[in-house]
């Protein structure tokens, strides 16, 4: 019997020790995986020489076999070790080659600056004004330094009334004249946006629509509920034959432009020195903690006739009503915030959730 064409003799030692020496050269020039694993089927593989060689030794005489058997497993084991040895160095520079081309220098400079996003509260005033604008009110401002007579006397307050206190006023030391009463008067931060009620019956004859949205003060701590500087919402209408069912229906319309076709508002019968009758507006709230149920969103009321006298209105001819909201819990109610402090501490990650438009544009 003959060995396999292509095979050698399995005791042909000079001629296994050549197909390594060659095995061995071919494997030191496979420069990529791919070449490697050529390599390795053209001397390991099932039709290499070294396999059809393998075979002969079942055809040896039995005392030669185990000198062919030590000559050829020493051959293959020399092969192995090679290619595994590449393999390795190939494997490494194939991953390191990987990281180079892949790698990303976090350390170039650039030009580009971070995004800023627009504070919730900021859209929300533009939201509340584009609402009121599209029913035909107008938009108005006062100061936020004010004359006590516009944010107290003016709005019926007693000089000695209790109220004054009750909203923790910021009075600023120093006297100026006050403009509407001819009186030195106090400056105070304003306490509400009330005053701007009177601006506004002051600066046009009625019919007045009028929303006033801006920043309020009161000697409150900062806590997760209160801050001392706030904002409210103030509205004022001004016409014949006004009567709390336009007041409410406003309310309404305005509640479901906040929180949703579900919302409405109820009236619950309070005090304020310039509405007469006056009401607390509670909103119908179903994501209430503990379950649906009404929870306090403002004031409101008829403008007292004393404050439409004092504003130069008569109240014979005209009704008025108005309504004020604090902007923090309207924002704090529609977005399930828990904390006064997520509001005003000017995290620009807080305020990029609320996106540079706000909802609905
Ligand atoms: N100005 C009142 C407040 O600050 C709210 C209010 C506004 C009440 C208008 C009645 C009418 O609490």
């Amino acid at each position: 019997m003959t060995d396999a064409p292509g095979a050698l003799s399995p005791l042909d030692e000079v001629g296994i020790n050549d197909l390594v020496e060659e095995a061995l050269a071919a494997v030191a020039a496979a420069d990529s995986l791919a070449a490697l694993k050529e390599a390795r089927l053209a001397y390991t593989g099932d039709s290499s020489v070294l396999a059809l060689t393998n075979r002969g030794i079942g055809r040896l005489d039995k005392a030669d076999k185990p000198t062919a058997g030590r000559l050829l497993g020493g051959a293959r084991g020399r092969i192995n070790t090679a290619l595994a040895a590449r393999q390795e160095v190939l494997e490494a520079a194939a991953e390191e080659q990987m990281l180079r081309t892949e790698a990303v220098d976090v350390t170039v400079p650039t030009d580009r600056t971070a995004g800023g996003a627009r504070h919730p509260l900021d859209l929300l005033v533009e939201e509340i004004s584009d609402f009121f604008i599209a029913m035909g009110w107008s938009i108005a401002e006062g100061p936020e330094l004010e004359h006590e007579w516009y944010d107290f006397d003016a709005l019926n307050f007693d000089a000695d009334h209790p109220a004054r206190q009750m909203q923790d006023t910021f009075y600023i030391q120093g006297e100026s004249v006050g403009a509407a009463s001819g009186e030195p008067a106090n400056l105070v931060l304003r306490t509400h946006t009330s005053p701007v009620q009177a601006r506004a019956m002051l600066a046009a004859d009625p019919p007045l629509y009028v929303a006033c949205p801006g920043k309020v003060f009161r000697s409150d701590e900062l806590d997760q509920t209160h801050t001392p500087v706030f904002h409210q919402v103030e509205g004022l209408a001004v016409d014949k034959g006004l009567t709390m069912a336009h007041l409410k229906g406003t309310l309404n319309h305005f509640a479901r432009a906040m929180f949703g076709p579900e919302a409405r508002v109820r009236l619950r019968p309070s005090f304020f020195p310039f509405t007469e009758p006056s009401a607390e507006m509670d909103l119908w709230f179903p994501l209430k903690k503990g379950g649906p149920g009404w929870i306090e969103w403002g004031g409101c009321g008829m403008v007292n006739p004393n404050v439409l006298i004092a504003c130069g209105i008569d109240p014979d001819e005209y009704t008025g009503f108005a309504f004020g909201m604090g902007l923090e819990r309207t924002l704090m109610l529609r977005h399930g915030i828990a904390s006064m402090h997520d509001i005003v501490e000017g995290d620009i990650r807080f305020s990029q959730q609320f996106g540079t438009t706000g909802k609905g544009h």
